[in-house]
């Protein structure tokens, strides 16, 4: 796992949004997996402007969705669709046609997650799937105890998590109970893995997802097991971190030839 300290949360953005221009430069059809909330927005502004001033072509690229909310009527505003549709889809100037993500407004849910895990692969598989880190450790919706080899589920939010996203509804009472969400399993098929962090808020989850064992109670800690996992976290976010200057040094001293 490589974990680069970044200064801060639009450094971040810019060093992914430059990894997934380098991607989309070797593989124009690459199949972007995107994270919603509030971390991952930096890195979409900054792709945002490398496709408005310079010549990255992104036309051919293919979004895939992470995670969803189960019972918002089609179209809220705060289902993660609507939210992808607004904040990737359209700022990157491509079309609902190279999007894809589950349904959570289906009537079987299950089929709908099966359907899901069974399009991803069908598309050839994620190329980058960018995550963001709950502050109990999850990754996409999986809480503390979700198997390492879970697939596409349903799931149930932890109160940590609905009071954590509450300020994207008008009250708690609104945030949905269940969501769907890409397994650890699933995840972990991505061929490359990038967690962006940002905040105080994420120090504890980060210094166990990094440094702790692996561990259902701690999902994003699965990120050990991948084989090209990048975790970039801002000074905050690396706060306790025991191996902060060793990360340091090794970012430092990286070959100018290998990105993330
Ligand atoms: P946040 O959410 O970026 O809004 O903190 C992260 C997550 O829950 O994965």
């Amino acid at each position: 796992m490589e974990i680069v300290i970044v200064p801060d949360a639009a450094a971040g953005g810019e060093l992914i949004a430059t990894a997934i221009a380098d991607l989309l430069t070797r593989k124009p059809d690459a199949l972007l997996g995107v994270a919603t909330g509030s971390t991952p927005l930096p890195i979409y502004e900054a792709l945002a402007a490398k496709v408005r001033g310079t010549d990255l072509d992104v036309s051919r690229a293919r979004i895939c969705q992470l995670d969803e909310y189960v019972g918002l009527p089609k179209g809220h505003p705060e289902s993660y669709r609507s939210v992808v549709l607004r904040e990737v889809v359209e700022p990157l100037g491509l079309t609902e046609s190279s999007f894809m993500g589950p349904d959570g407004s289906a009537d079987d849910i299950a089929a709908a997650c099966f359907a899901y895990d069974r399009a991803l692969a069908a598309a050839g598989g994620v190329d980058l799937q960018l995550l963001g880190i709950g502050t109990d450790g999850h990754i996409g919706f999986n809480e503390p105890c979700s198997s390492l080899a879970s697939r596409t589920r349903i799931k149930t939010l932890t109160e940590r998590t609905r009071v954590d996203n509450a300020r994207f509804f008008d009250n708690l009472d609104e945030v949905p109970h269940h969501v769907i969400t890409q397994g650890i399993g699933t995840i972990l098929e991505a061929r490359h893995l990038v967690l962006l962090a940002t905040g105080e808020g994420k120090a504890d989850a980060v210094a166990l997802t990094v440094e702790g064992p692996v561990s259902a109670v701690v999902p994003a800690s699965a990120l050990q097991l991948h084989p090209h996992a990048t975790v970039v976290v801002d000074e905050a976010a690396a706060s306790r971190l025991k191996l902060a200057d060793y990360f340091r040094a090794t970012w430092a001293a990286k070959p100018s030839w290998q990105s993330i």
